[in-house]
């Protein structure tokens, strides 16, 4: 398997179980895990503080050049200060998903993410790492799960933090983000051909871990 790299893309829409199976999964195999997800977010928290809009290409260039994404356990840093929070309310909700579809600031990021994830030994999660962040990934999975059990687990993980909110508002933000996830021109949400997909709506996290486990093992085998 010379030309793979050791490595789990995790792809699917926004509250499909990504990152919760992505970080046990690593948990489980010793290895790293990388929230691509949070690297977009923490671009859009550093475009918005600095007051620049994404059409001021120039300045975005400069942003990106001089920001500095960290990725420790699963606390995000921008520029050394600890991000996690801040890049999970709903402002940055709605402003990630046209900062996502930028070229300049994609090319930024993939760029980062092929380079962390190049030694292998990595699960990352997104939504174009089976295609096109690491194509030559040994496993890949892409999960899906139905609107209303995505909503219900968005509508938590909000409540918990104590972000007002409705079910509904939830369920119309989770839409709207996906459709753009998947029509947008550049890296869209997709299935890769090759991928495992999984439906997460009525499976414990540890089935759908055990599963992801498994298909690794199975594909680690093949020529
Ligand atoms: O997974 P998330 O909700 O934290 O991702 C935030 C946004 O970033 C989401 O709208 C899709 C986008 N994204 C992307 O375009 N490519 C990735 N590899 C990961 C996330």
């Amino acid at each position: 398997m010379s030309s793979r790299l050791d490595l789990i893309a995790i792809d699917g829409p926004s509250g499909s179980g990504k990152s919760t199976t992505a970080k046990r999964t690593a948990e489980r195999l010793g290895w790293s895990y990388l929230d691509t997800g949070a690297m977009y977010r923490a671009t859009a928290l550093a475009l918005h503080r600095a007051g620049v809009e994404l059409a001021e290409t120039a300045q975005v260039k400069t942003i990106l050049d001089q920001i500095n994404i960290n990725q420790e356990g699963t606390s995000i840093f921008l520029d050394g200060e600890n991000v996690s929070d801040a890049i999970r309310t709903m402002e940055i909700n709605q402003m990630v998903t046209p900062v996502s579809a930028d070229a300049q600031v994609r090319e930024a990021m993939v760029r980062q993410q092929q380079r962390l994830g190049q030694r292998g030994r990595w699960v990352v999660d997104g939504r174009d790492i089976g295609t096109v962040v690491f194509p030559e990934a040994v496993s890949k999975i892409f999960l899906v799960a139905s609107l209303r059990v995505r909503s219900e687990r968005r509508f938590k993980e909000l409540s918990d933090k104590g972000i007002l909110t409705t079910l509904q508002e939830v369920a119309e933000d989770l839409e709207r983000r996906d459709l753009a996830d998947r029509t947008r021109a550049i890296s869209p949400l997709r299935k890769a051909k090759d991928a495992l997909e999984i439906d997460t709506s009525d499976r414990a996290v540890s089935e759908v871990v055990d599963l992801i486990v498994s298909h690794y093992e199975h594909c680690r085998t093949l020529p």
